[in-house]
């Protein structure tokens, strides 16, 4: 049906109003109306154009998803083809090119644009009176694909341009990325679909932008930053690199914030070491950054060669992965004795430092990689995280490679290794504090920051204490004298009672981190919390049963069995009394629980087994507790209650013995429906 001319005004009005809307969520990031008006708008247009189908246009927001598959893609010539860039791997590359830019036009500053180079594809947009009618990839430069039905489901590109004006024909240049945070998304919905997962953002973001399936492509998180024109009717546009962004931006582009005008080559330098320093915090991913001379006519002037503008440079960043030689595979023994393999590395220069220490996690990783000594591999440093071996190069393999045998002795203290965990994954040195490795890691978590803080005591003083006898175990701290201190490697007089002072002010802390500083198996700063909140005394804590300990929510047997077991241990118990003597110290306030006197199963101790269909025994773990109950893991004579569930075990019996009251899942549920006055 042909629209009446009131619904066709309605119609070009919403498309205005929801364009116009679309750019502030997804280009400004800044939302001027709510989620629900603008599907209200959306849902009014969506009526209209279904009403009248002549109303349907190319640049509305309702085409953004919803084309067919295609079956393949279309070639596209570049009318201007799509430049590369020439590179720069250090500063005198760019003083270099600095130099032959300023020589060829002949002045002695010159200004430049510096912008991020993103890691992710380069792509053309076609306009035509404004409306987007055509994507690209670059392809070789000359000839790309015709990919315009997935581009249309990016929402930060324009299906219109904004503004008045709009040329006859504009082509606009861009990279289209995908954010770390979008990849990783990605990837864990690939996983769980059992599809391959990708291995960087600019993967992702070129898989899925060769989707044949526009639908595809729209469920993918990408993005675009558009930089430059390409094919263009019109003279009236800005004649700077600068004052084209801007305009860029004022189409409904998104455009990089980062974009700066910089003067001459130091200034250059400059913004490219500010951003190599804040590269780690950027959410996408970038690899240099690109210096264009501002000016177009000087652009015009210093013209092409061999497919690369004169005219403009990639500065890259240092590589994040590099290949080197694994010279040896040793074993480092951890806090709890965990023994982790580490690789030495021949020293090579990734991502702007030096590595020569990778992780392999554990025995499943060499395995998986199928390392072995002599082996080439690729080293990947991603930010701050612990350098690791991505890969191994089977082809550079030398004759003499060896394989790597796990250790049937602790390399520190000779006691036995023992293998834990699925397929004994895990390897453990059993030598406990005996092992003067474990006991280093001990004795740092427990001057840590989350645990007793103490400030100035660093790793390599500890292991210095360690090594030279003075410190034995954690209460030893406490008896240090600045003489002694001051006798270590880097440690001057002055820090030594600084050192002095930290361990004093330490001794003043909390019962939680004074948990958590013990170093108990597996309780972490959560679960030390949740103890000092619970018993309020380090006293009622030592004594706690392991029922006890798990009527408390998140712990289960094992960790109750670890710290039940930890205050039975006589040198532990000693160490403890000696840092009291010793000053350490922390408010006790008896146990913060709430206040159950009025209601039915106050102090009564309960016991769940069996299978119960209502609900998992967790679950009545907890409403049983929020009645006052304590829920405890085995029948004693103490026990008021055992609640059987299908399939009951041994406890029944037990009870049945002890002549323990028992209550089926109706009584319990009885129970849970509340106090009332028996
Ligand atoms: S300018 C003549 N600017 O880098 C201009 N390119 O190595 C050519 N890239 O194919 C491109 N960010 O995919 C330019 N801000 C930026 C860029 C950028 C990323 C990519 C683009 C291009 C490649 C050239």
């Amino acid at each position: 049906m042909t629209a009446p001319i009131r619904a066709r005004q309605r119609a070009a009005e919403l498309r205005a109003r929801l364009n116009q809307h679309n750019y502030h969520y997804y280009v400004l990031d800044d939302p001027v109306i709510s989620d629900a008006e603008y599907d209200l708008l959306l849902r009014e247009l969506q009526d209209l154009e279904a009403k009248y189908d002549d109303l349907v246009t190319v640049d509305s927001p309702t085409q953004r998803v919803g084309a067919e598959p295609l079956s393949s893609f279309q070639e596209v010539k570049h009318k201007v083809p799509m430049l590369s860039l020439s590179n720069a791997f250090d500063e005198h590359e760019v003083i270099s090119f600095d130099r032959r830019v300023r020589e060829r036009i002949k002045v002695d500053l010159v200004e430049y644009v510096a912008e991020p180079k993103v890691d992710g594809l380069a792509i053309s947009l076609l306009y035509e009176h404004g409306a987007l009618v055509r994507g690209a990839t670059r392809g070789d430069g000359m000839t790309g694909e015709d990919v315009t039905q997935n581009v249309r489901t990016i929402r930060s590109i324009p299906l219109r341009l904004l503004g008045e004006k709009s040329p006859r024909l504009i082509e606009v240049r861009g990279e289209v990325f995908m954010t770390f945070k979008g990849f990783l998304a990605l990837n864990d919905r690939q996983r769980s679909a059992g599809l391959k997962e990708f291995v960087n953002p600019r993967n992702a973001a070129a898989g899925s932008l060769r989707q044949l399936d526009p639908a595809l492509t729209a469920e993918r998180p990408l993005q675009m930053f558009c930089y430059a024109v390409g094919e263009l009717d019109t003279e009236e546009l800005p004649q700077s690199q600068y004052e084209l962004l801007k305009q860029l931006r004022r189409w409904g582009f998104a455009v990089s914030p980062l974009a700066e005008l910089v003067e001459g080559v130091e200034q250059c330098l400059a913004y490219y070491r500010r951003m190599v320093d804040r590269r780690g915090a950027l959410s996408y991913p970038i690899d240099g950054i690109v210096y264009k001379v501002d000016s177009v006519s000087r652009q015009q002037s210093l013209g092409t060669v061999s497919r690369a503008p004169r005219w403009a440079l990639a500065h890259k960043f240092p590589a994040q992965e590099e290949t080197t030689v694994v010279n040896a595979i040793e074993v480092q023994v951890g806090r709890t004795g965990a023994i982790t393999p580490v690789a030495r590395l021949e020293p090579v220069f990734v991502g702007g430092v030096t590595v020569s220490n990778a992780t392999l996690h554990n025995r499943s990783e060499i395995e998986r990689l199928d390392l072995r000594i002599g082996d080439t591999v690729v080293v990947r440093r991603a930010g701050d995280v612990i350098p690791e071996v991505a890969k191994v190069i089977k082809t550079y393999r030398p004759q003499a490679a060896k394989r790597f045998q796990f250790p049937q002795r602790c390399p520190v203290c000779r006691s036995e290794v023992v293998y834990e965990g699925g397929e004994g994954v895990i390897a453990r040195c059993s030598g406990g504090l005996y092992c003067s490795a474990q006991r280093k890691e001990h004795l740092k978590h427990f001057a840590s920051r989350k645990a007793m803080d103490i400030d100035g005591l660093g790793d390599k003083i500890i292991d210095q204490l360690v090594d030279a006898g003075i410190v034995g175990d954690i209460s030893d701290f406490y008896a240090l004298t600045a003489a002694q201190l001051a006798g270590l490697d880097r440690l001057a007089e002055k820090s030594a009672q600084n050192l002095v002072d930290a361990l004093e002010q330490s001794k003043q802390t909390t019962l939680q981190r004074f948990l958590f500083a013990m170093g108990i198996s597996q309780v972490g700063e959560t679960t030390a919390r949740q103890l000092a909140d619970h018993y309020g005394s380090l006293d009622s804590v030592m004594n706690a049963t392991e029922d006890d300990l798990q009527s408390i929510t998140d712990i289960g047997p094992i960790v109750a069995t670890n710290i039940y077991t930890f205050f039975r241990q006589p040198h532990n118990k000693e160490v403890i009394s000696k840092l009291r003597r010793r000053g350490v110290t922390w408010p006790e306030t008896g146990p913060t629980k709430r206040d159950y006197s009025n209601l039915l199963l106050s102090g009564k101790t309960i016991v769940l087994t069996g299978t119960l269909h209502s609900m998992s025994r967790n679950e009545a773990k907890t409403k049983l507790q929020e009645l006052g109950a304590k829920v405890a893991a085995s029948v004693s004579r103490k026990t008021d209650f055992v609640i059987l569930g299908a399939d009951p075990g041994s406890k029944a019996t037990k009870a049945e013995q002890l002549g323990v009251e028992m209550l089926d899942e109706e009584q319990l549920l009885e129970l849970l429906a509340g106090p009332r006055p028996r």
